[in-house]
């Protein structure tokens, strides 16, 4: 049984005449409304309003309902027991006092007469003086028992159609699976672009439902699906990150569990702009050969996509769905940090550290961090993430590999360069610095229609000043923070 419906009838139960049910789904609510007023009423006395056409009992229109008073004053004198389910009603609730005043009458006569007002909405935002009046139910996406019904109907009407469905139980399942965290209709239209024209219903088709999901995942705004293929071999030095997650290859397998491992949380990298954490995010979903899903906290308080909080639930509860899979927060001080005077940053920063403690799926995070010291202490707890690393400036070995890597990944020859050279003079350059010379070196050789020179590197060195110069003072403490709270992801120490 559904468990938001449940909720539903407890509050009606409790003698609650209003209730406001936050979904996307209004068609899939509405037949949970329906089948509820029917049972609950014994009459069919569903009235349905919406700012279209108005308010009509099952398929019959009341004249001269359009404007939502009038709908609720028909509703008022309605003298027997009815449902009433307002579809447009909650924003203009907002500018509205009027209708305000008439949700709160509703409210004294309906209590206790069998008269029971449902507001319809995807977000719950309501006027503060209607909070205590209303109980506000998010109604959950559909469960498993939902999604089979849905897929039973989808085979049946297949092998209707003539297709052969060949399919071991097992997969059957993981065809579920696979549109968890989606609404009743997304689900529909994944199953409709995987099935359509198909003769023969297989393994395989699992396929076109993830990508199906992953476009889905999209639409959000909020997550992004990455697919960029960045190897180990892209990233220079770093010896202890990268040593850490080749031996954490296998975390997420059967094996680790029945090894007695426990699946781990996440990573948290922090250090000096331009050094690698970005990158090292990418690399994990290489090498473990799982999804890679980058959650941008700066739309997610944007509020394009709804109330931050609600995005942000909304968008762990997509992940854990998507699982097993990494999400990639980056910065994540821009998003989850202790802004005490924000209610909605401390939302997000509780919900947050509730899904880490608590969420069972398969979802390791990588998380990026320039500002740690923005991070609230309980984020950085021992037990939260496995391991926070500290990312420092390329050593003196570390920038030939980083030279090593730009160079080649450009088409250049290695052998026209003096690497040790010119990492020796790069002392105090970033990662991001180094590649930057060379591509700007490239620029000046590709107008003079020739290949880059070790000299054109010399020339914009000794144009240029790092970074790390002109920061010295912030790195510094980044790096005393740094010293015994993070470990660090390089063993080598010579710059
Ligand atoms: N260790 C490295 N090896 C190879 N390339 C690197 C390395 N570090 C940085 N780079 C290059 O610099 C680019 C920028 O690095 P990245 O985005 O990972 O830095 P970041 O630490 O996330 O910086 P920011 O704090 O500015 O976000 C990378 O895409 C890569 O091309
Ligand atoms: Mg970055």
């Amino acid at each position: 049984m559904n468990a938001s419906l449940n909720r539903i009838k407890d509050s009606l139960l409790a003698g609650q005449p209003i209730v406001q049910i936050v979904s996307f789904e209004e068609k899939r609510v509405e037949g949970f409304l329906k089948k509820l007023g029917q049972q609950t009423l014994k009459n069919q006395n569903y009235f349905a309003w919406d700012s279209r056409n108005g308010l009509s009992r099952g398929e019959v229109p009341l004249p001269d309902s359009v404007l939502p008073g009038r709908a609720l004053d028909a509703a008022l004198a309605c003298a027997e027991p009815a449902f009433f389910v307002f579809k447009d009603l909650t924003p203009r609730l907002r500018d509205s006092l009027d209708l305000v005043r008439q949700v709160r009458e509703c409210y004294l006569q309906f209590k206790g007469s069998r008269k029971f007002l449902f507001l319809l909405s995807p977000d719950d935002s309501l006027p503060a003086s209607l909070k205590k009046e209303v109980d506000i139910i998010h109604f959950d996406l559909p469960d498993y028992e939902e999604l089979d019904a849905l897929f039973n109907r989808f085979l049946e009407s297949l092998t209707r159609a003539g297709a052969q469905v060949q399919l071991a139980a097992e997969e059957k399942r993981s065809f579920v699976t696979a549109v968890q965290g989606l609404t009743l209709d997304e689900a529909t239209k994944a199953y409709m672009k995987a099935f359509q024209g198909q003769p023969r219903i297989h393994a395989a088709l699992i396929e076109k439902i993830h990508y199906e999901k992953k476009q889905l995942i999209l639409k959000e705004n909020v997550l992004e699906f990455f697919t960029h293929a960045l190897t180990m071999e892209d990233m220079g030095g770093l010896d202890r990150l990268k040593d850490w997650l080749l031996k954490r290859r296998k975390a997420f397998s059967k094996e680790a569990r029945e090894f007695g491992l426990d699946k781990p949380k996440g990573i948290l990298t922090m250090g000096v702009t331009g050094c690698g954490k970005s990158l090292a995010s990418k690399i994990i979903a290489t090498l473990w050969n799982l999804p890679l899903f980058r959650m941008d906290m700066n739309l997610v308080y944007s509020g394009i996509a709804g109330p931050p909080e609600d995005v942000f639930a909304r968008s762990l509860k997509t992940m854990d769905s998507v699982a097993p899979a990494i999400l990639w927060i980056d910065e994540i001080e821009s998003g989850i940090s202790d802004k005490t005077s924000d209610s909605s940053s401390s939302r997000i920063l509780g919900y947050f550290l509730t899904w880490m403690q608590e969420h069972t799926s398969e979802i390791f995070i990588a998380a990026t961090a320039n500002r740690i010291d923005l991070l609230p202490a309980e984020l950085l707890r021992r037990g939260r993430f496995d391991q926070i690393f500290f990312i420092d400036l390329p050593t003196r070995r570390e920038r030939e590999e980083i030279f090593r890597i730009h160079l080649r990944k450009r088409g250049n020859d290695l052998g026209d360069f003096n690497i040790p050279q010119l990492a020796q003079i790069t002392k105090n350059w970033s990662g991001s610095e180094i590649e930057q010379v060379i591509i700007s070196g490239m620029y000046e050789a590709f107008a003079d229609g020739r290949k880059l020179k070790e000299d054109d590197l010399f020339v914009i060195f000794g144009s240029s000043v790092p970074l790390a110069t002109t920061m010295e003072e912030q790195i510094k403490k980044v790096r005393s923070w740094a010293h015994n709270r993070a470990a660090r992801a390089s063993s080598d120490k010579e710059y």
